[in-house]
């Protein structure tokens, strides 16, 4: 058992903390903002986020896992302390506001008398380790107590956050201090993840590079999916078949309004920031940003060619959250399309099954006219009445809605599928005008287990008709 803080009560920092708790760690999670720890002393988990609520009471209960505003009660005795404090993109350019990570360096500085393992976890520009460093370093109250610095980038997904940290593919840990790098790795070892011992920038560009990796994954599909609309090919077919290739694989091939969160955006900007100030022209990432951006432009694009004009139109928005299993809205697609339809002249009814208040919450943030949408309860309140509806996150109630009763519902049956989880041609024989992301209207293609790739099934009759014939 080792004695833990973990600094930072958001998504990386609650789930961290819990989950080293439930591995018999006793830790503490130390935030300063007060009504957020009086929620959590109170059993209130201030995010939606699957089982955690149910892991922090059994922790909690067995004593093991503690919350506090106070540094200096999280940092007594502990050995680990985990900087897990957000870093959103700045005021120059898509660069990372390493404010609170400053901060929470000084405050650990001032109450530190003994010696411990700063380890980051928080996602910050490379070179930030040596930042944190200096930062401690001046502003110690005891000079004479010694440290270290590891990087310790997390690579959770909201919504499966759990599950992701117990399971991780990897654990990267970077310091110059191989000792105490090996000492945060012993914390690691019940997991029995590949645990790579990295330099401290190697490691904060591991994250950088992984995240934009994935960001330019969803980017290129988004290319193929226009490139397929074009030419009539099907892009969730033309996924499967690529990710049949492991040098690819079918992960992060979905076509869609492409990607948002509290992640991927600022990240792959801060990347290209950072490329930017070292003189580089990080070409690709700039596109992976227009491609993504682009996405959300399209599906209104289309619903203007398919109503003529927006004005007095009513648009149905199902999901708001910027993918499902989460009420976040931080740079959700649904932000941008309402705000878009919205200035159009139309009046919105959006539903989504968690992020109510954070939804209303972000679009009077965002200067979106509340007066012209309505919150329904559920999908089919959406559908009254409505001119289209836009599919914009993809939770798993949207995916076996009675389509009749929908389309009854609505004034014109219009239906924007913008996370592609309706078959085109179904819905085209429900009575829908149907625009998904990239789809063709081919006959579905039959992937065959390999065992039985003798067998063929019937040759379907192709209505395609092949370019330039
Ligand atoms: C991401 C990374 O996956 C995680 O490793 C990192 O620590 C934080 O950022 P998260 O933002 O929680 O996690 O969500 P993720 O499930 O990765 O999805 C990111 C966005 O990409 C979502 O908006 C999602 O809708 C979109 N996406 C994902 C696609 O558009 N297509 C895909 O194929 C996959």
């Amino acid at each position: 058992m080792s004695k833990i803080c973990v600094i930072g009560t958001g998504y990386v920092g609650l789930v961290t903390g819990t989950c080293f708790a439930d591995m018999g760690n006793d830790v503490t999670c130390v935030d300063i903002v007060e009504e957020k720890i009086a929620r959590l002393k109170r059993g209130e988990v201030p995010i939606y986020e699957p089982g955690l609520a149910e892991m922090i009471a059994r922790n909690v209960r067995a004593g093991r896992l503690h919350f506090t505003t106070s540094y200096r009660e999280g940092l007594a005795d502990s050995e680990f302390i985990f900087i897990a404090v957000n870093t959103p993109t700045g005021s120059t350019q898509g660069s990372a506001d390493m404010r609170y990570v400053e901060m929470a360096a000084r405050m650990i500085a001032e109450e530190l008398d003994h010696y411990a393992v700063i380890i980051n976890k928080s996602t910050v520009p490379v070179g930030s380790g040596d930042v944190v460093t200096r930062i401690i370093r001046t502003h110690l109250a005891r000079p004479d107590v010694s440290f270290a610095v590891v990087s310790n980038p997390e690579f959770l997904r909201e919504g499966a956050a759990i599950q992701d940290f117990l399971n991780p593919d990897r654990v990267v840990l970077g310091s110059s201090d191989m000792e105490a790098a090996h000492r945060v790795a012993a914390l690691y070892l019940p997991l029995r993840a590949p645990i790579i011992m990295t330099d401290i920038y190697t490691a904060e560009m591991i994250k950088y590079a992984s995240n934009a990796f994935l960001a330019t994954k969803i980017s290129f599909i988004n290319e193929i999916a226009q490139i397929c609309e074009r030419l009539g090919a099907d892009v969730k077919e033309v996924a499967v078949g690529m990710g049949y290739d492991k040098r690819i694989g079918r992960a992060f091939l979905d076509a869609g309004l492409g990607y948002g969160g509290s992640c991927f955006p600022k990240d792959v900007r801060a990347l290209a920031h950072m490329a930017d100030e070292a003189g580089l022209h990080p070409q690709l990432l700039h596109a992976v940003m227009e491609i993504n951006q682009d996405q959300r432009r399209l599906v209104v694009d289309k619903l203007v060619s398919i109503l003529g004009s927006l004005r007095n139109a009513t648009i149905g928005i199902l999901g708001l959250a910027f993918k499902a299993n989460t009420d976040d809205m931080r740079e959700a697609p649904s932000l941008d399309i309402i705000r878009w339809v919205t200035g159009q002249g139309a009046l919105v009814r959006a539903y989504d099954p968690v992020a109510r208040e954070t939804a209303r919450q972000a679009m009077e943030r965002e200067g979106i006219r509340l007066d012209l949408v309505t919150f329904c309860s559920n999908a089919y309140e959406v559908a009254e009445q409505a001119d289209a509806i836009i599919i914009v996150t993809d939770w798993n109630e949207f995916k076996s809605l009675d389509m009749v009763q929908i389309r009854n519902l609505m004034r014109r049956p219009v239906l924007i599928d913008g996370r592609n989880i309706y078959e085109p041609r179904e819905m085209v024989s429900l009575g829908f005008t149907y625009r998904g992301i990239g789809r063709g209207t081919g006959p579905a293609a039959t992937v065959l287990p390999a065992s039985d790739s003798t067998t063929l099934p019937p040759a379907p009759t192709c209505e395609r008709t092949l370019i330039g014939e």
